[in-house]
């Protein structure tokens, strides 16, 4: 079959690789890809947010499954145009996207279902809010309900803080995304990730990972999109596991059915860890970036039948297969990164990393007649398996240490807590 994979991250590299390998394909096409993605499939420059295009495009090319990496074309309503011209496609629809587009959503989901997630109150001017804040006290979070690329949510250890968050969401600094603002109880714990293929009733646990936000060391300085992950998260042990599908996904899925709005696609549940158990600190619609580099390297199944079970509402039944493996991801970004950044730099050395217990997956890169250029922020996804976290994250660096890119630069202490755990 054909399939258009829709992205240009390293998530987007990591499914081409996955979907490459399956005896299902014809021809993958993908709009627009990376450097990394060139000899995968067919690149196509298709501007992914005229929906019409990508509906015409799948009919001349016979595409018999669209797969959407980002949530961007989902909470613009992408799947919604695919589905009305009858073309298979994974990734919500844009009334489900709102579990990502939108925090106060998925807090009333959590509230009529039951929930566990923070205790929150959401507003819509900057005077109620502050009241509130006030009332709370710090440390409290403060979050545009919006999508507002990563950077809506303030974790605030002292009240000025948050008075000056609130101010700078119903100022506009994320635009609409700001116009309503969820304010939460600020939870600690541990935090860890865990995945579902979801076919609008059948959610299967589709892999746990961790992921470093912090530029830093130490898991300190600015957020980014993420600076490393790896899987499976130690603290989402079986039991663990089975609580978040008890408590938190399995009553998320019928309470979306209720709504109607069945969810399909991957839901990616954000989760804190605590003595008490799981709690939800959010969802998204989509693949993590670069978690889903960690899971693609542990799946021994084919992806594209589940992917298309999905789509097709019959995923019940259906497993998964894991390697027993650990896999970890060392994000190199361009120096600067999440500031400014130069664009451009030749990147070298990776021809040499031959081994299959690695892959370096492409984010923000281009290839001109072989030679690759650093055209984003983050840039490379080096990701490697072992028998241990210990030994991936040697592995990884080992590679890292071949790359010869002098404009980057990559933390040194990715999967710290769970190789700490095993030392
Ligand atoms: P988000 O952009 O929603 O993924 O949030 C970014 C990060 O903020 C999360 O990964 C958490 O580390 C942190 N965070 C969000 N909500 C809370 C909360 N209620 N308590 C503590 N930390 C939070
Ligand atoms: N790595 C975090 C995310 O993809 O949202």
């Amino acid at each position: 079959m054909n399939i258009l994979l829709i992205g240009t991250g390293g998530r987007e590299h990591a499914l081409a690789w996955k979907i490459a390998q399956s005896p299902l394909l014809e021809t993958l096409f993908i709009a627009t890809g990376n450097g990394g993605t060139t000899e995968l499939g067919v690149h196509a420059d298709l501007d992914t947010t005229d929906h019409q295009a990508v509906v015409s495009f799948c009919n001349l090319k016979s595409v018999e499954l669209v797969v959407v990496g980002p949530e961007a074309p989902l909470v613009d309503g992408l799947s919604d145009s695919l589905n009305q011209a009858e073309i298979n496609v994974f990734g919500p629809s844009k009334n489900a996207a709102q579990l990502e587009g939108s925090k106060q959503f998925t807090k009333a989901v959590c509230d009529r279902m039951n929930i566990p997630t923070a205790v929150y109150g959401h507003f819509t001017n900057a005077a109620d809010a502050r009241a509130y804040v006030q009332q709370q006290g710090a440390p409290i979070v403060i979050k545009a309900d919006g999508l507002a690329a990563g950077k809506g949510v303030t974790v605030a250890m002292y009240l000025d803080d948050a008075l000056a968050a609130i101010d700078d969401c119903f100022e506009g600094a994320f635009g609409d995304a700001g116009a309503e603002v969820v304010v939460e109880q600020f939870l600690t714990g541990e935090e860890a990730s865990m995945f579902f293929l979801c076919d609008g009733t059948t959610a299967l646990p589709f892999g746990t990972a961790q992921d470093h936000k912090r530029v830093g060391d130490g898991d300190t300085g600015p957020n980014t999109g993420g600076m490393g992950a790896y899987s499976p998260a130690p603290v989402l042990d079986e039991a663990m596991q089975q609580r978040v599908i008890n408590e938190i996904v399995n009553p998320t899925m019928i309470g979306m059915t209720r709504a109607g709005m069945p969810f399909q696609g991957v839901l990616y549940a954000g989760l804190m860890i605590d003595d008490q158990g799981p709690k939800l600190i959010e969802y998204n619609v989509r693949f993590g970036d670069p978690e889903c580099q960690v899971l693609m390297m542990r799946l021994d199944s084919d992806l594209v039948p589940l992917l298309m079970a999905c789509a097709k509402g019959d995923l019940a039944g259906q497993s998964a297969d894991w390697s027993q493996d650990f896999a970890l991801t060392v994000v190199m970004a361009a120096l600067g990164y999440p500031g400014a950044y130069e664009k451009g730099s030749v990147i070298k050395g990776l021809e040499l990393l031959d081994d299959n217990l690695i892959q370096v997956f492409h984010a923000g890169t281009a290839s001109t007649n072989g030679v690759i250029t650093a055209t984003g922020g983050r840039v490379l996804g080096v990701t490697a398996r072992g028998g241990s976290a210990s030994q991936a994250h040697q592995r990884a660096y080992q590679a890292v240490a071949r790359i010869d890119w002098p404009n980057g630069f990559c933390r040194s202490d990715i999967g710290w807590r769970a190789v700490a755990r095993e030392t």
